[in-house]
């Protein structure tokens, strides 16, 4: 084994993949394949915790898979797997949940957020999930955990669970650290929130050209422009947002003046953007369809991936029953 660093993020089969989940972690995860040995899970575990169709997680899980080989994860390079095929994550999760203070986990954005979406099923793994993604990631002594800026809260939340651990039983895991993309927080289509599987304000990273202007035709902008006539302010606006990720300089320059001087129109503005993430995606999607063709491509890649996880894993659990006088 070389000697890079560890890195493990994780992302739920919880919906289509958008562009928030691409800007806000995908693209940082693709960079960093070189600099760190990587992990990559598919977290089912976590999204049992809102209402789901059982029917559907199967093939929710296959196309995670496929979505993120397709977005530029190579297995040549890192390990893409599925978290429930590895036991010992939830295994780890029940030994940590006795180093976390409930105090922290009733603090959590996420829980109050997710409490209030699903208020008929407020039940205790959403509650606990920072105890489970804490799991996930010193479960493989990951140091670097590349997130979007709302998990930043959680990855705090696994240092201190790290700390208390170790100050018990002996310095057995590396505290994480989060690599956020700086401004990477992508707002909802509908400026209600942030861009959200779970929610219908996003642009899935498979959709067709036309299936995308149907989103951003009607999508929110700087309110204070309600006339053609009026400027706007482009730093109040998540189209103007969205070109800085997806446009080259010169298109994000044309909306910036053009929005400022009320010389192009919000349309206008969309339809250059709708350019811009329609050239982004179109290699995503064409790559995605010879995973449809041959999905057993993407089962292969996780089952081999699955197998070299449980063995780092199991290492892991021994070593910290040992610690904690436990049983191996
Ligand atoms: N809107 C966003 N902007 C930037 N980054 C985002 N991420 C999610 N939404 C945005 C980042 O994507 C990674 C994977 O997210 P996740 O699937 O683990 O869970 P999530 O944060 O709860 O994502 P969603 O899309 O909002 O799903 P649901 O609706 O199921 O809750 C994470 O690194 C996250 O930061």
């Amino acid at each position: 084994m070389n000697d890079k660093k560890w890195l493990f993020s994780g992302i739920q089969p919880s919906g289509e993949i958008h562009i928030g989940n691409y800007l806000g972690a995908i693209t940082n995860w693709v960079k960093l394949q070189d600099e760190y040995n990587c992990i990559f899970c598919v977290v089912d575990y976590h999204s049992i915790t809102i209402p789901y169709d059982i029917k559907e997680m199967r093939s929710r899980i296959f196309n995670a898979c496929a979505d993120l080989l397709s977005c530029g994860i190579d297995p040549d390079k890192s390990l893409l797997f599925v978290q429930s095929m590895v036991p010992e994550h939830t295994e780890l999760a029940w030994i940590l949940a006795s180093a976390t203070s409930l105090g922290d986990l009733e603090r959590m954005t996420q829980f109050k957020d997710k409490a209030a979406q699903f208020k008929k099923n407020v039940n205790a793994g959403l509650f606990t999930y920072p105890i489970l993604q804490t799991a996930d990631i010193v479960l493989y002594k990951a140091e670097a955990v590349p997130v979007g800026e709302d998990q930043v809260q959680h990855i705090e939340l696994a240092r201190e669970i790290v700390r208390r651990f170790n100050s018990r039983y002996g310095d057995i895991f590396p505290e994480p650290k989060e690599l956020v993309k700086p401004g990477a927080r992508i707002m909802g289509l509908d400026g209600s929130g942030k861009m959200s599987k779970s929610k219908n304000n996003a642009i899935g990273i498979l959709e067709e050209k036309e299936d995308i202007w149907k989103k951003l035709a009607p999508a929110k902008t700087d309110e204070n422009r309600k006339r053609l006539s009026d400027p706007g302010d482009p730093e109040k606006c998540n189209i103007y947002t969205l070109h800085n990720f997806f446009s080259s300089k010169q298109d994000i320059d044309w909306a910036a003046e053009g929005c400022k001087s009320a010389g192009i129109g919000c349309i206008d503005c969309k339809k250059r953007l709708l350019e811009s993430i329609d050239e982004t995606l179109k290699p995503i999607r064409e790559k995605r369809k010879v995973y449809n063709q041959k999905p057993e491509l993407v089962w292969e890649i996780i089952e081999k991936n699955a197998d070299k996880c449980r063995k780092i894993a199991s290492k892991t659990i021994n070593e910290v029953k040992k610690a904690m006088g436990l049983l191996k």
